[in-house]
């Protein structure tokens, strides 16, 4: 038997009913726009040792389909995918433009942010936090959707535009952008110019890098004649490395020195720092205090602009940092090149002998965006193996008003920032692949 429902009844469900929604709201669908498509990217971790390439490039690849764009996985090095994404112009026979950005992340320790650095989180006040952020999945997304955005407002590009997101940056790039700039596939595409990613800055001007310093590691070994702790004699092993690292450390000085007079800026002088040294005869859970080792080696991380003549630094560490005749040998690895393949060094003309320069700076200006004086960039991106194939090659992340945490805990973008950066690109993108001009 039952009761018709009153009032009653009626109410009590329905209090019942909201408790309940209380409890376990109805699953809402995830709003799909800029910002989320920009988090569910931060949300595939493809921080080494164990990047997921395959679930990145799928997650570019639906975006690409999603936006109208040809795509091809290219595969350089087994499991290191790059995808290429074709937006063909109207003229194919006009040098093409760019748009590169790097999969791969370095790691994060989750236990020093305040957010799981693969969680994406935004904050009330729009910060999303991610390892990413910053390096350099924001350029990513924002590439995407300004043309996406370009493509919906009925804009057909003059020269083609290609977008890349290769693999290995954060490693060296050497199963990355190295063999991608040196491919059948690369000379095919005929480049003309490349946006590569650049630095976030704290005040209100868009930071662009013209240059990249050229990392080489420098282990520089010593071997000598042991002997007792006690006794005093001449050309130990010890003795000789460290006339080597008094004579860089005095060579160290004077380039830094010119930085904290303000003549130059860090990326613009020779780094060397020494990164470690190793000797000694192990005893116990210590070394043996009363023993001449014979043997010593020590480890250096030089970064050198494209501004000297490599060939200066390489016979300074022959003749003077390592020589033969201290009984010192060394090796000297160049993680890229100095040089491009004509010889000239490594840098982009940022003025009117530039044709692309002109234009992307007017683009920027165009959408409200301030250059800062163009830079060199004091560590090393993908964008040298651009530029040593002699293709002008800018790298260039608009973050303004950001402080720089790529590399470090708690990495975040502000959600406003990265909205703007896709206007920015609009403007980018539209002028760069409708002007005539800019064979290479
Ligand atoms: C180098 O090694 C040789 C052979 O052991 C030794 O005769 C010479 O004195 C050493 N020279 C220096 C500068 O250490
Ligand atoms: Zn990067």
């Amino acid at each position: 038997m039952s009761n018709p429902p009153n009032s009653f009844t009626f109410f009590f469900t329905l209090t019942l009913l909201l408790i309940a929604n209380r409890a376990h709201p109805p699953e809402q669908p995830e709003p799909d726009t800029p910002v989320t498509r920009f988090q569910n990217y931060l949300r595939i971790s493809t921080a080494h040792p164990s990047p997921d390439y395959y679930a990145a490039v799928s997650y570019l690849k639906a975006q690409a389909e999603s936006i109208g764009l040809h795509s091809r996985t290219l595969h350089f090095a087994p499991d290191k995918p790059l995808l290429l994404l074709t937006w063909p112009g109207s003229d194919p026979t006009l040098p093409s433009l760019l748009l590169n950005s790097h999969l791969d992340s370095v790691p994060a320790e989750p236990s020093k942010w305040a957010h799981p650095p693969f969680s994406a989180h935004r904050t009330p006040e729009g910060h999303i936090f991610a390892r990413g952020a910053q390096d350099d999945k924001c350029i990513a997304i924002q590439y995407l959707e300004a043309i996406r955005n370009l493509k919906a407002a009925g804009f057909n590009p003059i020269r083609t535009v290609h977008v890349s997101f290769v693999p290995e940056e954060e490693i060296g790039g050497l199963d990355g952008a190295a063999k991608f700039a040196v491919s059948d596939e690369f000379k095919d595409l005929k480049v003309g110019f490349v946006l590569d990613e650049g630095q976030a800055n704290p005040g209100d001007e868009i930071r662009v890098f013209y240059a990249d310093r050229t990392p080489w590691n420098l282990i520089v070994k010593a071997k000598g004649m042991p002997g007792h702790g006690s006794r005093m004699f001449d050309n130990s092993a010890m003795e000789n490395l460290m006339k080597s690292v008094e004579l860089m450390a005095r060579f160290r000085e004077a380039q830094f020195d010119e930085v904290k007079a303000g003549n130059a800026a860090n990326s613009e002088v020779i780094s060397v720092n020494p990164v470690y040294f190793k000797s000694g005869i192990v005893s116990g859970d210590g070394y043996a205090m009363n023993m001449q080792p014979s043997e010593a080696e020590a480890g250096f991380d030089i970064r050198i602009p494209p501004t000297v003549d490599p060939e200066l630094v390489r016979k300074r560490i022959a003749e003077e940092w390592a020589p033969e005749a201290r009984n010192l040998t060394y090796k000297l690895i160049e993680k890229g090149p100095t040089r491009d393949y004509t010889g000239r060094p490594l840098m982009t003309q940022t003025d009117d002998s530039n044709p692309w320069w002109s234009i992307f700076k007017q683009a920027v200006a165009a959408a409200g965006g301030k250059l800062a004086k163009p830079e060199i960039l004091a560590s090393t991106t993908d964008a040298r193996f651009m530029r040593q194939q002699g293709i002008p090659t800018l790298g260039f992340s608009p973050m303004t008003n950001t402080p720089i945490l790529l590399h470090d805990h708690n990495e975040f973008l502000k959600d406003t920032i990265f909205l703007k950066g896709i206007k920015v690109y609009e403007s980018i993108i539209s002028a760069l692949s409708s002007f005539e001009g800019g064979s290479r």
